[in-house]
């Protein structure tokens, strides 16, 4: 089995941060070609771990491993990089900085060095994926959050990467497009690329999702499929999963659909 990331003991503070680190002998290995949950508390680490994997935050100590490289932070591996590592913010404020969609879409691909052809039809491919192309000639700042979230997740898709990290992606969007947003990832996956989505749906987790990690403290507590999550009673009971395991997220509420395309 490949692993499209590995994490070895890997140490992270943020400089603010005056409670400890924010990953704290951070070990974990993600298959390649999966859909992966990665669960846990508010603070656990889940967005500087996302961070992490397409060289945004070096760590402090330990290292990541992509496809069995480790990571060089010089531009030219970073570049390559992201163009294989396509990462959804938690925040899309924080993604989004052009003035119209359009351009925020192809920003992306025309930093791969596409010509403008291209660039268009990817940006009109992507935005009908994500049902924004009636936004395409709106500046970025005067959409609403989900619309943003959409646009965000619309400027990935562009760049055609083999991985998308998509931090809590699902959180700002309406129930219709979270439907629609699954079967781009179903789409996404049936294509060969891994997902990596932080979630607090558990129904995410035991309907979508392959492949599971839960993290506690900065620390990676669990890696395995949601079955043997569930029947890893220690785990279950130390992270309190256990109780709100069954809890079901009106949202999600057919395993079908997730699997719909
Ligand atoms: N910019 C920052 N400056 C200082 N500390 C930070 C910063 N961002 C995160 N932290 C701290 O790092 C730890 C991990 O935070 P992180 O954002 O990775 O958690 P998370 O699992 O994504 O949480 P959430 O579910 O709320 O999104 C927390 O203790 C948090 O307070
Ligand atoms: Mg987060």
């Amino acid at each position: 089995m490949t692993n499209i990331f590995e994490f070895r003991d890997v140490h992270f503070d943020y400089p603010e941060h005056d409670g400890g680190s924010a990953l704290s002998g951070f070990s974990v290995s993600l298959p390649q070609g999966e859909k992966i949950a990665v669960v846990g508390r508010n603070g656990s680490g889940k967005s500087t771990f996302f961070l992490h994997c397409n060289g945004l935050y070096r760590p402090k100590s330990g290292q990541v491993f992509f496809k069995g490289e480790p990571l060089a932070y010089d531009r030219k591996f970073l570049q390559r990089l992201r163009q294989q590592v396509g990462l959804v913010f938690q925040n899309p404020d924080e993604q989004l900085f052009n003035a119209s969609v359009t351009q925020d879409i192809g920003f992306g691909p025309l930093n791969l060095g596409l010509d403008e052809g291209e660039v268009r039809h990817r940006v009109q491919e992507a935005a009908k994926a994500c049902e924004i192309t009636h936004l395409l000639e709106r500046p970025t700042h005067a959409l609403s959050g989900g619309e943003k979230a959409r646009v965000a997740l619309a400027g990935v898709l562009a760049m055609r990467p083999q991985v998308m990290v998509a931090d809590e992606l699902m959180s700002s969007l309406d129930p219709w497009v979270r439907l629609s947003i699954f079967e781009i990832l179903q789409n996404f996956h049936d294509q060969g690329g891994t997902i990596l989505l932080a979630t607090h749906s558990l129904s995410v987790v035991r309907y979508w999702a392959s492949y599971v990690v839960v993290l506690e403290a900065g620390r990676v507590v669990f890696g395995g499929t949601p079955q043997a999550l569930l029947n890893n009673s220690s785990v279950m009971t130390e992270t309190g999963l256990s109780k709100i395991w069954w809890k079901v997220d009106p949202d999600f509420p057919e395993k079908a659909e997730f699997n719909a395309s």
